[in-house]
């Protein structure tokens, strides 16, 4: 067991913004599992769009502005989660300060290469016309930018390219781009970042479509999804493992061949939510065939998903739902859903074959597009054009925007908090911020030494934390150690 001063030692220097940085995560058999300590990782996670398509230009996405990022971050990491989903970003953009903020606390990023941008997506009624390597410079662009990032947990190839509108070819083109991805990553990249698939609710593609994406194509073993998500709002209100349909789904993908999650849930249809659906997710019933997921949607935006309102005056509102859904990954039996599985981890995929497929209107041929031509070049040598992120010390981590919970109060001292080198954020940990009116549960050591050692003080988990507030010396040694690493 570290000692408390090792502890200390450990946070003092990830305040300073040295190297501080996750685990890489990585996939195995169907679970995601952190690549040094092999224990398992399930997503606890929100989709993360401020402004929806119109907060998105090429001088503006969701990874571009640190003022947001901090804010968000901080916010986020008090919720409880430990990954978000980004759909629409420019590759040109600076991403080191978003990206390096999210790494620090201890958050995963799964990223689209998509955008909406003309060349920006594959188009799911022509998809021969628009595989190009046009679209491979916005590809391989969003690799290159967050390629030497240790919280890249992985990429979409497509979101919801698939559906009742789109061509019978376009199962082989998701697997192309997801060739042509792995091998750019194999080439440019020094760590495998898994690649996958996010797929829309269509009942009767959903099968289909796990089984085409998942199979092994042993001429093109590297077109395989590595991971699949499924954007799924079937539990609506107080609802019932049954009443939802999750225990279908829970048998659909008991089989499966790689890690499955909600890449978006949340029905909103009953209001306020509750999110029950929680703890099915990440109770013994599911954890089997899924790995988490990702609550839609960070904002509020015209469409009513929103976990937080930012208001025209600068401030930020925790909704209502933000409340519920805490409380919720409150109860998340955390041992439960990290323990790792060796049946999981050593489920080997199928041979692709026809018989695999279903419905008649769905493609069960596995021959491949061929690469675009100039695709090939953009692989061997790299996308050089995109502004590649690189990792910057976090050392501003109080937001300044006022926070209002639910009710309109004001919630002081909200801070991000630096994690120790290795860990990912989790919930239940005892976070920044208070109201005026609540007993504060957030420790004393705050605020008697700065708000810089006391976000210090209480991203130290497992009771080291406990152990400051209840020790003036031990206090006053981690004021020392900050003091001394901040003027190394
Ligand atoms: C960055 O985000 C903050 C907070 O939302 C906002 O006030 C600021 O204008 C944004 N900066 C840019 C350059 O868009
Ligand atoms: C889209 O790609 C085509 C080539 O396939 C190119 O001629 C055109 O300029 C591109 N448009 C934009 C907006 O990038
Ligand atoms: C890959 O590169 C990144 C960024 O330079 C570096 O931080 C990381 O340690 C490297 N990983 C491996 C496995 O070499
Ligand atoms: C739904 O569940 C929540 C949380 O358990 C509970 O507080 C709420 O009263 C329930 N609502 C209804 C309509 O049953
Ligand atoms: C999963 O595999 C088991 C054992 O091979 C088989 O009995 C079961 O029918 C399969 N389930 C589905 C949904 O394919
Ligand atoms: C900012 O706007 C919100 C939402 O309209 C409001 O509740 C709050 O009182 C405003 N705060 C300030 C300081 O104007
Ligand atoms: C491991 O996973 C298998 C199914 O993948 C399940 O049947 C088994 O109960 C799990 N073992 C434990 C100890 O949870
Ligand atoms: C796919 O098949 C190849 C060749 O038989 C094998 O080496 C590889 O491990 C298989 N991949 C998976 C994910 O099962
Ligand atoms: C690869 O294998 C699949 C399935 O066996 C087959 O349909 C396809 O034609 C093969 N492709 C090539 C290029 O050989
Ligand atoms: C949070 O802090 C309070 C007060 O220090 C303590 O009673 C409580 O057990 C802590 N909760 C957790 C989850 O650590």
């Amino acid at each position: 067991m570290r000692s408390v001063f090792s502890r200390l030692l450990t946070a003092a220097c990830a305040l300073a913004g040295t190297a501080a940085a996750v685990e890489t995560l990585e996939v195995l058999g169907k679970d995601f599992v952190n690549s040094k300590t092999q224990e398992r990782f399930q997503i606890i996670g929100v989709d993360y769009q401020p402004g929806g398509s119109s907060g998105f230009s090429t001088s503006a996405d969701p990874l571009s502005n640190a003022t947001a990022c901090l804010r968000d971050a901080a916010l986020m990491q008090r919720l409880g989660i430990n990954t978000v989903r980004v759909y629409n970003l420019y590759p040109l953009l600076d991403h080191s300060e978003c990206a390096s903020i999210f790494n620090a606390a201890g958050i995963y990023l799964l990223l689209d290469v998509n955008s909406p941008l003309t060349n920006g997506s594959l188009d799911r009624t022509d998809p021969s016309g628009t595989y190009d390597v046009a679209y491979f410079h916005q590809v391989f662009g969003i690799i290159e930018s967050f390629k030497n990032f240790p919280n890249i947990l992985g990429f979409f190839s497509g979101n919801e390219v698939i559906n009742q509108d789109s061509v019978y070819e376009v199962p082989a083109y998701i697997r192309a781009v997801q060739r042509d991805m792995k091998d750019y990553i194999a080439k440019n990249v020094n760590r495998t970042i898994p690649v996958g698939y996010s797929a829309a609710d269509v009942e009767d593609m959903l099968m289909d479509t796990v089984n085409y994406l998942s199979c092994n194509l042993t001429n093109s073993t590297e077109s395989r999804s590595d991971f699949f998500g499924l954007n799924d709002y079937s539990w609506c209100g107080n609802s019932s493992y049954t009443t939802s349909g999750y225990d279908t789904l829970v048998e659909d993908f008991a089989n499966a061949s790689l890690p499955a999650f909600f890449s978006e849930y949340g029905c909103n249809t009953v209001q306020p939510r509750y999110f029950t659906e929680v703890q099915a997710l990440y109770g013994k019933d599911m954890i089997q065939s899924f790995s988490g997921g990702l609550v839609y949607e960070w904002t509020e935006e015209s469409n009513d998903y929103g976990l937080v309102q930012l208001n025209d005056n600068g401030t930020v509102t925790l909704l209502v739902d933000y409340e519920h859904l805490r409380t919720q990954y409150d109860a998340i039996d955390l041992t439960l859903i990290t323990e790792s599985n060796s049946t999981q981890t050593s489920v080997e995929a199928v041979d692709c074959a026809a018989d695999l497929i279903s419905g008649d209107d769905f493609l069960n041929a596995f021959d491949l597009p061929a690469r675009p031509s100039g695709v090939q070049d953009l692989i061997d040598n790299g996308y050089t054009k995109a502004s590649v992120a690189t990792m910057v010390a976090v050392t501003s981590t109080t937001i300044p925007e006022t926070v209002y919970d639910a009710s309109g109060a004001v919630i002081t001292g909200i801070a991000l908090k630096v994690e120790a080198s290795d860990e990912s954020n989790e919930p239940g940990g005892n976070t920044s911020g208070s109201t005026s009116s609540s007993d504060s549960s957030s420790s004393s050591s705050g605020s008697s030494t700065g708000t810089a050692t006391g976000s210090a003080a209480s991203s130290t988990k497992s009771g080291a934390a406990d152990k400051l507030s209840t020790s003036a010396m031990l206090g006053g040694l981690l004021g020392a150690l900050v003091a001394t690493v901040a003027t190394l």
